[in-house]
């Protein structure tokens, strides 16, 4: 137990229990199982079991949760909502859902000006997807081995690292191209520095293997839940001139790195590309469900005049939008970009120490606030090692660190690393050193 932990008052024990007998009896395991506690409140970087335990969150949430968990002012701008109006009828318009539109809109070049709100990253991608068909009038789709883009149909087929067995077909047209992994080359070409050559074998592929129209492409700028792969430098404009080459799209997908989480506003901004289409999600929203498609004049122009149809229960609802232009002021204001930058630097130093000092440590990657760590049995064979991994995850909870370990079977077990933009050094200090304690008592 942390020193901030304090036991409640009553009966948790036996509270506890009851709510494990309901999970039990009620609870479709959606991730395998549940841990063996809940979570009773959750405020800056921390969260707090009923327990009374304190745990630092290294995950931001499901990495939503950019401004720390309840942010004052997310808080009160759904405060202010549920005095306004929290859900209208698809059709109309609150003033927010158009302020945040534009405000978007601001931050971004001229060739992305068109914008729809969803709630989840799926869904922006899906919406991506839909008028990039419908714009080429194609539908072959391309992305990256070790991609996350969702799991609703669209956004699944085009989801290579997790939940694509078991579930039937994906959509026709759907292809993969080998993800810029340099510790680990899927083509047994390069050694820990990638030179696009995977890029150009899988588009080679991809002309091989296509039957229909193409679409598009579609990329997380870092392949987060792949393992925190983060491309080389030329990768995207060099995607981009291969999409263009073939008359597709380009999506990227900035779920995760949007807004302040890797050092800029947007991922793509460093990637020295600028998308068809891009989508955003989960760092918009503070920790409630908003998402947005954005795309350019002409391609909106062009969906519209075809009878674009994407209707959902949620768009352009004002309680998220507001919630939405409450996280860009605080982003502006508290300079989380750079704060990211900083905060990040410190949090690399720490792990490229662990990693001195620590040979299940193969591999320390990232930017900003992003960072991957990949274990490995040992640094000579670089076997991935899960079963470690879990252990140490497992002893950093019991210390009082929330970590998320990605371990894709046989292909890698990487601990992703991610806590709030608005944590402190002291608690960046306090992770690392929560973690050199689980990898010392565990290896
Ligand atoms: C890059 C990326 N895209 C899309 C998604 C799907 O988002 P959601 O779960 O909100 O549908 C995720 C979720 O983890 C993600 O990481």
């Amino acid at each position: 137990m942390s020193d901030a932990s304090a036991r409640p008052a009553g009966n948790w024990q036996g509270r506890r229990r009851q709510l494990q007998d309901a999970v039990e009896r009620h609870m479709i395991r959606y991730i395998g199982d549940f841990p063996p506690f809940f979570v009773e409140r959750a405020e800056g970087s921390y969260i707090y079991d009923d327990g009374g335990r304190r745990i630092l969150d290294f995950t931001s949430g499901q990495m939503c949760a950019t401004l720390g968990h309840n942010h004052p002012d997310v808080v009160a701008a759904i405060s202010r909502s549920c005095e306004r109006a929290i859900h209208l009828f698809s059709w109309v318009l609150a003033p927010e859902v158009v302020e945040l539109c534009r405000e978007l809109a601001a931050l971004l070049p001229p060739q992305l000006q068109k914008v729809i709100l969803l709630n989840t990253g799926s869904e922006a991608n899906e919406a991506a997807l839909r008028m990039a068909k419908l714009v080429t009038g194609g539908h072959e789709v391309v992305g990256l081995a070790a991609s996350f883009h969702g799991l609703t149909g669209g956004a699944g087929a085009a989801t290579y690292s997790v939940g694509r067995r078991g579930y039937g077909p994906a959509i026709p047209g759907s292809m993969a191209i080998p993800a810029p992994n340099a510790y680990r080359c899927p083509i047994r070409h390069c050694a820990d520095a990638c030179d696009l050559s995977c890029l150009e074998v899988g588009f080679e592929l991809v002309d091989s293997q296509r039957s229909g129209q193409p679409a598009a492409a579609i990329a997380e700028p870092i392949l987060s839940t792949g393992g925190v792969i983060v491309p080389p430098p030329g990768y995207f404009p060099r995607l981009k001139e291969l999409c263009e080459a073939r008359g597709m799209l380009l999506i990227l997908d900035e779920a995760q790195t949007a807004f302040g989480r890797v050092g800029a506003n947007f991922a793509f901004e460093q990637d020295g590309v600028v998308p068809d289409f891009l989508a955003v999600s989960k760092t918009l929203g503070g920790g409630v469900p908003l998402a947005a498609a954005v795309t350019s004049a002409a391609i909106e122009e062009t969906c519209y005049e075809r009878g674009f149809v994407h209707v959902t229960s949620h768009v352009s609802d004002p309680l998220p939008a507001a919630v939405g232009l409450a996280v860009l002021e605080v982003l502006r204001r508290e300079c989380l970009a750079e704060r990211a930058l900083a905060l990040g630097a410190r949090l690399e130093a720490g792990l490229r120490d662990l990693h001195q000092r620590y040979e299940v440590i193969g591999d320390v990657r990232g930017r900003g606030l992003l960072w991957g760590v990949e274990l490995v049995t040992d640094r000579q064979s670089r076997r991935p090692n899960p079963e470690l991994g879990g252990r140490i995850t497992g002893r950093c909870l019991e210390l009082g660190l929330s970590m998320n370990i990605v371990s894709l079977p046989g292909l890698a077990s990487v601990w992703r690393i991610a806590p709030p933009l608005t944590a402190t050094s002291a608690q960046i200090d306090e992770g690392i050193s929560i973690l050199d304690q689980a990898i010392r008592e565990c290896v």
